[in-house]
């Protein structure tokens, strides 16, 4: 009897509340259809371009942090500055809890553009090639439809526009600004050339690995090559070292446990017929838990002194800094899956909403899951139109702008309808 009388109350309120009886597929499809607009669409389109062609690295984003601070005013939307040197953190709704976030992330590649085009960066060896230009465009887009529907939000959005991404562990410094407290999760994404227009990809649990670097100096005592037994030699000692990194993942890890251990810098020597001091590498390690990857870290450091000290060398390893933090894995929450799932399928289709296996890329939007349950996917950018996409990081990486209305309306859908379902949640418990 209880239960069903219980039920009863439930099916009722969840009939007859107003936020839930506005439906997600309604709300879904009229932000799709905003973002898709002609003038909100062009005016997107000419935002990312003017980002994309004054391309910043880590914490100099200033002009961009600029750009969207100016975006921001027009929308009539308020914001803390600076947050981690050049971050904007906005604000929309009721100014009250719930708080939801949205990330974007700011931040160029030291990279030369090799594309011809009438927006390419102005600025030798800087490039969005990693499609930051679209992530923050998508979520000002987000911040016009929110503000524009600011009557139906049921709580706050928090807009996070985050700098130093690549490397510079900027979402750490976002979090110890305190900018994420009392926000309940949050939702990041991130364009994908190779898959399809349209369509959104992700999982729940680990979804990109955790990522480390390491150097290590390999000091042995130079001289004549031909007279080798008067020298210690650092080059035989590194590559033994470079050898004996391979074993850590093929004959230490579990390999349904992946993980990854690449040497991707050698340099020592430069002459044909002198042995060097010493010899320097360096490289990353990636692993989906923080247990693998502490594991490979310890690994990595005795397997170079070890193997060193086999070749009558000395070593001296390094690891993260605090201008190249670790990044933990980035490990999406089951129940924001599940939410996750419903809300792009009412924005897209059920269709095109695919599951995908982890990549061992990183991402510091981990930092933010170490503290708040968070969702990170990806959005397709391929129309088939321009042959086979270049990859991100690539020199010939293109931005499809198609994709812009897309990752505006999901991200708006996700921060409107959480709370709007949060709000339900409260009703609920008060019962
Ligand atoms: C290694 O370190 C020890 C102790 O400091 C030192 O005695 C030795 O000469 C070093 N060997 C090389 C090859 O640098």
């Amino acid at each position: 009897m209880k239960v069903s009388k219980w039920f009863f109350v439930i099916t009722i309120i969840f009939l007859f509340n107003p936020q839930i009886s506005y439906g997600v597929s309604e709300l879904s499809q009229q932000f799709l259809e905003f973002a898709k607009k002609s003038e909100v669409y062009d005016w997107m389109v000419g935002v990312r371009r003017k980002i994309h062609e004054n391309p910043e690295l880590m914490y100099q984003e200033f002009e961009t942090s600029k750009v969207i601070r100016e975006e921001l005013d027009k929308l009539g939307i308020s914001y803390k500055h600076p947050i981690a040197v050049t971050g904007v953190v906005g604000f929309i709704g009721s100014g009250e809890p719930p708080f939801v976030a949205l990330r974007a992330d700011m931040d160029a590649l030291s990279m030369q553009e090799m594309v011809e085009w009438k927006h390419k960066s102005k600025v030798p060896g800087k490039m969005h090639a990693c499609g930051h230009d679209g992530h923050v465009t998508m979520l000002l887009g987000a911040a016009k439809i929110l503000k524009t529907h600011s009557h139906l939000l049921k709580g706050t959005v928090v807009l996070i526009f985050q700098p130093a991404e690549e490397g510079g562990g900027g979402a750490k410094q976002v979090v110890d600004s305190g900018s994420l407290e009392n926000v309940k999760a949050i939702f990041g994404l991130h364009v994908s050339p190779q898959q399809p227009i349209g369509q959104v990809f992700s999982k729940s649990g680990p979804i990109l690995a955790g990522s480390g670097v390491f150097e290590a100096v390999i000091t042995g005592k130079g001289g004549h090559a031909a007279i080798p037994h008067h020298s210690i030699d650092p080059i035989l000692a590194a590559s033994n070292v470079v050898v004996s990194l391979q074993h850590l993942v093929s004959r230490e890890a579990d390999p349904l446990d992946s993980q990854v251990v690449t040497v991707a810098k050698f340099q020592g020597g430069g002459a044909f017929n002198v042995i060097p001091d010493s010899v320097s590498i360096g490289g990353t390690f990636r692993a989906f838990s923080k247990e693998s990857f502490m594991q490979l870290r310890q690994r990595i450091e005795e397997v170079i002194i070890g193997q060193s000290s086999v070749h009558r060398c000395n070593a001296t390893v390094k690891f993260a800094t605090k201008e190249k933090p670790f990044y933990p894995a980035t490990i999406n929450d089951d129940n924001l899956h599940i939410f996750f799932q419903e809300i792009a399928g009412s924005v897209l289709g059920v269709d095109n909403v695919k599951e995908m296996l982890p990549l061992t890329g990183a991402e510091d939007f981990s930092f933010y899951q170490e503290i708040i349950p968070g969702y990170f996917y990806f959005i397709g950018m391929d129309d088939g139109k321009k042959g086979k996409p270049a990859s991100l990081h690539s020199p010939f990486f293109q931005l499809n702008e198609d994709v812009l209305p897309y990752g505006a309306a999901m991200q708006a859908t996700l921060a409107a309808t959480y709370l709007g379902q949060s709000q339900h949640l409260k009703n609920h418990d008060e019962l």
